[in-house]
């Protein structure tokens, strides 16, 4: 059975009524000079939640594809990308670069530590010809966040281009993409954004273009230069190469607007209360949090299981036994913890008591 459980896990989250009412709302034609009008104001949206002046490219598909076509846009001959990884989000970055080019570097760093500084200053003093360097912000396999304002300075200073994954970040974690120097930044529809999954968006800042024009970007649809291509030659009825998925776009669009209408860093501190919170609970009865605060991402709660009920166990009865659904450890933390989304409407007071007040009857410290 599909339907009738209540998502705790790190996205795809719950959606507003008002974002499902805008996606159930009949199909309309997604060019000509209403629709354009509508696109447009809807990218100006974007670029306040990115904090960027530039470009932002929303391409039907998943996260992955706006990943793919962010990566292959600024690879090519004469090229040369460094994946910094720390986890399984970090890995799927190291497979898309190296499935564009075989020659990406992949640096491994613990999935118990943040990628520092210097991990990255002396993979790019060893490796040659490094033009390009990718990074996860929030990984959401294990709930740690990485520092990528100290990563983003030291590309700037070496005039290497800086691409963030932040699918699981934007709209719950500050990261300004014009203030901080990133160059590329890539969200999904379906997490802090509160949209419904199937748009990837790509935000390509203004000082990143001269730096990436020219490359011999491979294949069509997830080609940025194409995509820039359209928002400019058939930029008065329909700035963009393919349909778009209206619905998936009109209810992105609500979602956006309810992220607004909150103000982001009022939205982005009831995120970081409502870790934190979350955190303390799950301490309280036992599940250490895999990160301590100052590494741990505010959009995934990340804790151990117990001696008594293993991370499974949690996973497993929250869902037999409440209809909560959280979210098993990933790769080496399979087995070992459980994840907790805290986006959206996810990160909200009675949300997370609701869900302790579950956890506590998992462990049978109330009757339930
Ligand atoms: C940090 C991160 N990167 C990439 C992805 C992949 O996104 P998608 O599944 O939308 O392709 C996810 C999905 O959970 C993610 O959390």
């Amino acid at each position: 059975m599909l339907d009738g459980y209540h998502l705790m896990i790190p996205g795809p989250v719950e959606l507003h009524p008002e974002v499902l009412a805008e996606m159930s709302r009949p199909v309309v034609p997604h060019y000509g000079e209403d629709w354009t009008a509508y696109y447009n104001e809807t990218l100006d949206l974007l670029r306040v939640i990115f904090g960027t002046d530039g470009d932002v490219y929303p391409i039907p598909g998943s996260g992955s594809a706006a990943l793919e076509a962010a990566m292959g846009s600024c690879l090519g001959e004469g090229r040369r990308l460094l994946v910094l990884s720390n986890g399984f989000f970090g890995e799927r970055l190291a497979s898309i670069g190296l499935s564009i080019d075989p020659y990406t570097v992949v640096r491994r760093i613990p999935i118990s530590e943040p990628i520092g500084t210097d991990e990255l200053t002396e993979a790019l003093e060893q490796e040659p010809g490094i033009t390009a360097v990718a990074v996860v912000h929030s990984e959401s396999s294990s709930g740690l966040l990485n520092p990528v304002s100290e990563l983003a300075e030291i590309c700037r200073k070496r005039g290497v281009l800086f691409l963030v994954d932040a699918i699981s970040s934007l709209g719950g974690v500050e990261i300004p993409m014009d203030a901080w120097g990133i160059d590329i930044c890539v969200c999904a529809s379906q997490k802090c954004l509160e949209g419904p999954p199937g748009l990837g968006l790509v935000a390509v800042a203004r000082e990143a273009w001269p730096r990436i024009e020219g490359t011999k970007a491979r294949g069509w649809y997830l080609n940025l230069h194409v995509w820039r291509e359209y928002a400019e030659i058939w930029a008065d009825w329909h700035p963009f190469p393919v349909t778009l998925a209206v619905p998936v776009f009109r209810g992105l669009r609500r979602g956006i607007e309810r992220v607004l209408e909150e103000g982001l860093s009022q939205r982005i501190e009831r995120h970081h209360q409502s870790a934190h919170a979350l955190r303390e609970h799950l301490s309280e009865l036992g599940f250490a949090p895999v990160f301590p605060e100052s590494m741990a991402s505010p959009t995934v709660v990340a804790a151990h299981g117990r001696a008594d009920v293993s991370a499974d166990e949690v996973v497993d009865r929250l869902k037999a036994e409440h209809r909560i659904l959280v979210a098993r450890g990933m790769g080496e933390f399979k087995g070992a913890a459980f994840r907790i989304g805290n986006m959206g409407l996810q990160a909200m007071p009675e949300t997370t008591d609701s869900l302790v007040r579950a956890i506590r009857c998992v462990v049978g410290m109330d009757s339930c």
